[in-house]
């Protein structure tokens, strides 16, 4: 096999393996596609992610229906009403800029509980099956790294409340590093270095686990897709998925108005005439830091990752595929004396699809605005800018803002935050409407504060 890959050297401690490491290796080297294998390799030499940034121009960008506009918010109640809305959770990633051991989203988030990103999540999806009647089926994938762990988590903790039946895991493939020179990596005499193969995989890995079969005959038509380092993400809104729905889109987008040119959001763009998202790390620097003559940045908005595709559209880019994107990366391997030797430096290449580079197939997208302090504070580094300190000090904000809206008043200090930490189990309320039906009269903030059922 090594062999047939042009890889022969993958197998020079063979002699040296039991039989069972030796079965392992096959069965590594039998899940990479030599001719995927060889896209991977013209693309090193060009080193080259398909002129990602080449001939862009900003994409249109449109706002976010208020909570108020009932013709457009039906529409995605009506949806949820009847079953039709699936929610899927990308949680494959490896967290190493967080650096933390264990699947991300087992991270303890919660500003008083101490609850998992995974809870917040899960008691989500509880919260809206419960308003609107019918099951909200919910799909995670996870990858070779942490998918034992995640669903030990889930069973551990009985599944947050939600019923088994209506949470499916599946798994992403896993895509080989390869050298400069197109060379597979071992890390192990008998194990060649793979990573997962980008959220880009969750359409090969829906259709081969039979998750595509599942949704068919669940009746579902539309998926709400996020990633699990947000806890402020409001799940299948009924407002954006009305307005999707509403707009007949194949795909819709949430975006805003990056903080500032560096921050790690992949930018809405059009190239010639479709709608794409191009990284921020496949943006130039001169790109990334164009300004309009109002001093806007150029390439504004950045997608959070927060979108709605309609099934039946997934199911046809799936049948198109998806390009490669490489990134230059530290990966372990072995000496010639066969000692596992950890880089100081980039030494390989790291190979990913990306979900959103479904968009340019699609007949309609809906770039939307939202508010970014309701909706989007990710836990991605240990400090500074989206860390843990910065997700839970919003995830108390918008606590306090819902508290407030309810006309409760809730004591502040001197630098404007809430004296008290806050936490809304979203069981407990789901927004600021359920909120005021669930407080008890004289409701008083007078210290820490969760409120859960
Ligand atoms: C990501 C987006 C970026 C967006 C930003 C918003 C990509 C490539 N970039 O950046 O455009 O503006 O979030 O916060 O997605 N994942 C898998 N399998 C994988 C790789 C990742 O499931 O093989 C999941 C992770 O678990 C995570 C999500 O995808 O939930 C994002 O991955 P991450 O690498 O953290 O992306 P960012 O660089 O933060």
């Amino acid at each position: 096999l090594g062999h047939s890959l042009n890889q022969d050297h993958v197998c020079r401690f063979v002699d040296s393996l039991t039989e069972g490491e030796q079965a392992g290796l096959v069965v590594q080297l039998e899940s990479i596609d030599a001719t995927e294998l060889e896209s991977m390799k013209d693309m090193l030499a060009a080193r080259d992610t398909h002129g990602a940034g080449a001939g862009i121009s900003p994409a249109a960008v449109v706002k976010l229906a208020p909570e108020d506009s009932e013709q457009i918010s039906d529409r995605g109640r009506n949806a949820l009403r009847s079953g039709q809305v699936g929610v899927l959770l990308v949680a494959g990633g490896q967290g190493s800029r967080l650096g933390y051991e264990g699947p991300k989203g087992c991270y303890p988030i919660g500003p008083v509980s101490g609850c998992s990103l995974f809870e917040i999540h899960a008691r989500k999806i509880l919260a809206l099956s419960e308003a609107f009647g019918a099951p909200v089926p919910f799909y995670i994938m996870t990858s070779g790294v942490n998918d034992a762990a995640t669903r030990a988590f889930f069973l551990e903790n009985s599944y947050f409340g939600l019923d088994p039946e209506h949470v499916m895991f599946f798994q992403q493939g896993m895509y080989p590093a390869l050298t400069a020179e197109g060379k597979l990596i071992l890390d192990r005499p008998d194990h060649i270095f793979m990573s997962p193969d980008g959220h880009g995989g969750m359409l090969t890995a829906l259709s081969k686990t039979g998750m595509l079969d599942d949704m068919s005959a669940r009746g579902l038509a539309t998926l709400f897709y996020f990633q699990v380092d947000n806890p402020l993400v409001e799940i299948a809104d009924p407002a954006f998925i009305g307005q999707h729905l509403s707009a007949g889109a194949d795909a819709s987008v949430k975006v805003c108005a990056k903080r500032d040119p560096g921050e790690g959001l992949g930018v809405v763009v059009v190239r010639d005439g479709e709608t794409c998202i191009v990284e921020y790390s496949e943006l130039t620097e001169e790109q990334a830091n164009a300004r309009e003559s109002d001093g806007e940045l150029t390439f504004k908005f950045g997608s959070v990752a927060i979108h709605v595709f309609s099934l039946a559209f997934l199911i046809a880019s799936f049948e198109k595929g998806l390009p490669l994107h490489l990134a230059h990366k530290k990966v372990p391997y072995l000496d010639e004396s066969g000692a596992c030797v950890t880089p100081s430096e980039a030494n390989a290449y790291k190979f990913e699809t990306f979900i959103f580079d479904t968009l340019p197939m699609a007949n309609t997208v809906l770039n939307i605005e939202f508010e970014r302090e309701d909706e989007f504070s990710p836990v991605k580094n240990a400090e500074g800018s989206d860390s843990p300190a910065t997700t839970r000090r919003d995830i108390v904000r918008k606590a306090v803002r819902w508290l407030e809206s309810c006309g409760i008043r809730v004591p502040r200090g001197e630098d404007g935050e809430s004296l008290y930490q806050i936490e809304i189990d979203p069981c407990y309320a789901w927004n600021s409407a359920a909120l005021k039906k669930r407080l008890p009269e004289g409701f008083e903030v007078t210290g820490d504060l969760l409120l859960k059922d």
